[in-house]
């Protein structure tokens, strides 16, 4: 029996996904102990994982098929279940991942027109069904999103064109999607306010889900 907590974080670029769990984590560590908290990335984890990684995002490969795109990124996350997420679950961690399953089915299913339950499918047999109990879904519009990656990256302005900005509208349609299909597990948060704004409505969440 699983007796841990794991919760996901997912998003749009841009919508302070990183900021907003790097800040839940300082929270929970000082409340439960540095022990009882684990934070994570996808695609990640662990070696493999990481390797698996630095083949997704090699600029060199440029000619990657869409469906290797997707099982790479389900071999990451299967390994990251088995090596890690399983573990501290039995072990009854608290598990904060950056992106999971949700991710592989806006990108990959929605994004790259792979199909969302197909992707779906792939990740359940990557998975073996292990799914988060919470999964914070900060909600952007897609513009503001892409405005706020090019103010902090000044020099890329010019290169969010018309498809790319499709291309996220897409992702953006299929978190919803998502949300409106798992509306336990999901919980979409206004990722528009102040960051600290923000920050105590996860909080707040997590608080009435697991801790009130
Ligand atoms: P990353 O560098 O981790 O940054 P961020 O999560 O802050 O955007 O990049 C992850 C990228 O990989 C992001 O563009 C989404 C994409 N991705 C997928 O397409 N499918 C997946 O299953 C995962 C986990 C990520």
């Amino acid at each position: 029996m699983e007796k841990g907590i794991f919760i996901s974080f997912e998003g749009p670029d841009g919508a302070g996904k990183s900021s907003v769990m790097a800040a839940i984590a300082a929270w929970l560590r000082a409340e439960l102990g540095d022990a009882r908290v684990i934070e994570t990335r996808e695609p990640g984890g662990n070696r493999i994982a990481e390797q698996i990684r630095a083949v997704l995002f090699d600029d060199r490969n440029t000619n990657m098929d869409a469906r290797t795109e997707a099982l790479l990124f389900a071999a990451a996350r299967r390994q990251h279940v088995v090596e890690d997420l399983q573990p501290a679950l039995a072990a009854g961690k608290v598990i904060l991942s950056d992106r999971y399953v949700d991710s592989s089915v806006a990108y990959q299913g929605a994004g790259r027109q792979l199909g969302i339950d197909r992707v779906w499918e792939l990740n359940q047999y990557a998975t073996a069904g292990c799914l988060p109990q919470l999964t914070v879904y900060l909600d952007l519009p897609v513009e503001e999103g892409l405005a706020r990656i090019a103010a902090h990256r000044s020099d890329q302005v010019n290169r969010l064109d018309r498809e790319q900005l499709a291309f996220h509208e897409t992702v953006h349609a299929a978190y919803d999607e998502l949300a409106r299909r798992h509306p336990q597990r999901i919980v979409k948060v206004d990722a528009r306010p102040p960051m600290p704004e923000v920050i105590d409505q996860v909080k707040a969440l997590i608080t009435a889900r697991f801790f009130a």
